[in-house]
């Protein structure tokens, strides 16, 4: 029972069990390097009560030319028995970066996509700059049966706090993932300000931690969300338990 007084709720209390979105994944982009690291993130995210994860590494030719969803699969496939007796379960899927070249990836159906169960599709950008393609893409996605999920648009720095664009997507079909350390600050001011808005605006429909390394698993720990945020928090912790 939270209490009255209380103004933030610690993450680590809510029961926040599977993870849609993380870099664990060994050895296949800017996340983890070593299964031994990856070893112990699971172990301790274990103790948190995270026992479930898409991992989702990064998809985008040019700077991960092995990353093609074959190659990630058998990745994943020589990886999997080394988290064995970690208590743990895994779904493989990737991050895939909507690039200039990104619906050729499709033009053999949805073979192209490395999905999330649902079919679901994780999207990303660059925070900088905005994906001409983006909207073509999330309309050609829906159209062959695979559902957009567009990973921490509160990071984006080319959409306005007013929600407009965000908006926009959401009534294209699009889901949002949030990063749940954007509410620590992590990302900075503006990336917790339009997350905050984006919870009470309802327009999450899954969090992420996005872990990259075991540095951020302490920033989950002490990562304390307004007590008012919380219900909408739940909802997505929810709609994450719904993946497996
Ligand atoms: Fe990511």
């Amino acid at each position: 029972m939270f209490s009255f007084f209380t103004k933030n709720i610690r993450f680590k209390d809510l029961p926040y069990r599977t993870d849609v979105h993380s870099h664990i994944l060994p050895g296949v982009d800017d996340g983890f390097r070593d299964i031994e690291s990856s070893r112990t993130a699971v172990s301790m995210l274990g103790e948190m009560g995270l026992t479930r994860f898409v991992l989702t590494p990064h998809i985008f030719p040019e700077l991960y030319p092995a990353n093609t969803p074959d190659g990630i699969r058998e990745r994943f496939a020589s990886v999997l028995p080394q988290f064995d007796g970690s208590g743990a379960e895994f779904r493989i899927a990737g991050e895939h970066m909507v690039h200039e070249a990104f619906e050729d990836a499709f033009v053999s159906g949805a073979d192209g996509a490395l999905v999330m169960p649902g079919n679901q599709i994780l999207i990303e950008m660059s925070y900088a700059f905005i994906s001409r393609n983006l909207k073509s893409s999330i309309f050609y996605l829906n159209s062959i049966g695979l559902k957009p999920v567009l990973a921490h648009p509160e990071r984006y720095v080319f959409y306005s706090r007013n929600l407009l664009e965000i908006r926009t997507l959401v009534e294209m079909e699009c889901r949002m993932q949030l990063n749940l350390l954007s509410l620590g600050g992590h990302y900075g001011k503006t990336a917790k300000e339009k997350a905050e808005l984006m919870l009470e605006n309802g327009l999450y429909t899954y969090a992420g931690t996005d872990l990259h390394g075991i540095s951020q698993i302490a920033m989950l720990e002490n990562l304390e969300i307004p007590k008012r945020l919380v219900p909408a928090v739940e909802k997505l912790i929810e709609a994450n338990d719904s993946l497996f």
